[in-house]
């Protein structure tokens, strides 16, 4: 499967709870971004997208080939949680009209991201600036 001369069509939703969890996990696995997401556990990613409220995803035909999942205020911040490309689709300018809709739809919010160790490059390359994150995982207390 490539994109060569293969028209994309991106679709917006307010919701990732229609889209089917097996096909979200296919394009995780086949992107690389299943290393760092809980692939073997449907039901957590089934709740991560019933959650999110911004969700760009990319269509070969019928087959998704790519998603951001976002949370967003849509005035303040948007945090862009997951995004991954069909590797067969990757450099092809996919995952940069992904952030583009995210974006647009987020209206006047400042996209928030942390990246994957082979994503370090990425996002300064598209315009991303690099911050200072902070996480507290569910398995730390706060002191
Ligand atoms: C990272 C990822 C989302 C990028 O999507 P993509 O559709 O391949 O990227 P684009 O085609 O929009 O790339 C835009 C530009 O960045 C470059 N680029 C793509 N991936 C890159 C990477 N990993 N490192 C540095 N530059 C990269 C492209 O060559 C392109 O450069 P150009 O403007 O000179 O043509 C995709 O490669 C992917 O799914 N990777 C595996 C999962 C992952 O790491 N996701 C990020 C989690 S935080």
């Amino acid at each position: 499967m490539s994109a060569t001369n293969v028209a994309i069509e991106y679709r917006l939703a307010k919701s990732g709870s229609e889209l089917d969890v097996d096909a979200i996990i296919d394009v995780f696995r086949d992107s690389g971004l299943g290393a760092y997401r809980p692939i073997d556990d449907r039901e957590i990613i089934g709740k991560m997208f019933a959650h999110a409220n911004l969700v760009v995803t990319a269509w070969s035909g019928e087959t998704m080939i790519g998603v951001a999942r976002s949370l967003s205020d849509f005035c303040f911040c948007t945090y862009l949680s997951d995004l991954a490309v069909r590797r067969a689709f990757q450099k092809q300018g996919v995952g940069r009209e992904l952030m583009k809709r995210t974006q647009k739809a987020g209206g006047t919010a400042t996209i928030f991201l942390f990246a994957a160790p082979e994503a370090e490059a990425y996002y300064p390359r598209v315009g991303f600036a690099a911050g200072s994150g902070f996480t507290l995982s569910r398995m730390q207390r706060l002191r």
